[in-house]
């Protein structure tokens, strides 16, 4: 029986060596070329209006928050509303910056409840970090308004994001920040990578000097003007080796080109996923939100008894994924206040098999080793 995985990136490997070959004949692979190239893609792309190509989402994510908190002059312990139901980047950041993570509980959608957000504003509340978990964007207008009432900044971790769009539009110009990865699993992959979308010009210029050290200037600028004393560049602070490279980028310009086929046919796999399980009353669906058009990275179910589900799926050698545990089980997250919705979620919670090599009928497999293993009796 072939394997079903979780995960499985699909490369177009003839055009992604021809422009990696591009790179290399011309001697770039870092920093500019490609990367600018990439950058002014996925600007047309999505039509947000400025984007910085990083190493990764963890990168992007942590530059957002440094930058906010040299911007609005946050104190260290400052707090930063987020969700225990993430990857930890999201929440890793926060630490990085010697901000105070406090997690909020998450709606129907595992998304952040505004209701339960709004209960953990202090008057040291600085901001809100929303993930849009598997690609959904749950009830991100009711925290926009929220953030903008509060005062307080809003970052977009859309690193399951790319394609999603929102009331119409691709999402990355809702909050102060937004932030999408590249890693070889998501929607567009590389092997690592991630764009940071800034809504104004001259944040996006600050992001690129602190992704290059603080220099005021790129090598490929340099290397490539006719100006006179080149080596004269200035370093205005310290910042981070956080760009993204010519290499990435071009594996990244190929997958953009497929990035709306391969989305559309993530949502007729969920289609198929929707159908096949009608009234599998074990399993409960995790919705999408209305407005979204989800990219659909994840298709994420909820059952009892998770655990002996899986090891029963993947008996029928179906390897399916959970998006994420509760990160209170981590002793960085320990002390949090109580979100039992996401706790409740965090035990329950499946993603199904969800990749572009699948077909109808894995589907009809997985959902019928799914519904055999959660009607078994414990
Ligand atoms: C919700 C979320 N945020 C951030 C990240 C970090 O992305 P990257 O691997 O590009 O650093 C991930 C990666 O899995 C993620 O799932």
């Amino acid at each position: 029986m072939k394997p079903v995985q979780l995960f499985v990136p699909t490369f177009r490997t003839e055009e992604c060596l021809a422009a990696i070959r591009e790179c290399l004949d011309k001697g770039w692979t870092g920093l500019g070329f490609k990367t600018a190239q990439f950058e002014e893609a996925w600007k047309a792309h999505t039509a947000l209006p400025h984007a910085h190509f990083v190493s990764s989402a963890t990168a992007g994510l942590h530059l957002a928050l440094r930058m906010l908190k040299e911007r609005y002059q946050w104190q260290d312990g400052d707090e930063i509303i987020s969700t225990p139901l993430t990857f930890v980047s999201s929440n890793h950041v926060v630490l990085y910056e010697r901000l105070q993570p406090v997690f909020a509980d998450v709606d129907d959608y595992l998304c952040l409840d505004p209701a339960s957000v709004a209960s953990r504003i202090t008057p040291r509340t600085r901001a809100v970090i929303f993930v849009g978990l598997g690609g959904n964007t749950g009830q991100l207008d009711a925290i926009i308004s929220l953030c903008r009432e509060r005062g307080l900044k809003l970052i977009l971790d859309a690193a399951h994001m790319s394609g999603t769009r929102f009331h119409g539009r691709h999402v990355g110009l809702e909050g102060d920040v937004s932030v999408f990865s590249f890693h070889a699993v998501k929607n567009l992959p590389t092997a690592d990578g991630g764009m940071i979308c800034f809504p104004d010009a001259e944040q996006d210029a600050a992001a690129r000097r602190w992704t290059w050290l603080g220099i005021d200037k790129d090598t490929f600028s340099r290397t490539h003007s006719d100006s006179s004393y080149k080596w004269h560049y200035q370093v205005e602070h310290v910042g981070f080796k956080y760009h993204g490279n010519s290499i990435m980028a071009a594996i990244g310009m190929v997958s953009l080109k497929y990035l709306e086929t391969d989305n559309a046919y993530r949502c007729q796999l969920a289609a198929w996923y929707d159908e096949a399980l009608q009234g599998a009353d074990e399993v409960t669906r995790v919705p999408t939100a209305p407005d979204c058009e989800s990219s659909r990275h994840l298709y994420q179910v909820l059952v009892d008894r998770r655990d002996q589900v899986m090891v029963a799926l993947n008996q029928e050698q179906i390897y399916p994924g959970v998006h994420y545990r509760d990160n209170t089980v981590y002793p960085m997250y320990a002390n949090q206040p109580s979100c039992p919705r996401a706790r409740r979620a965090s035990d329950r919670v499946i993603s199904l098999p969800l990749h572009l090599q699948m077909e109808q009928g894995d589907v009809a497999r997985v959902c019928d080793a799914l519904r055999r293993s959660t009607r078994q009796r414990p």
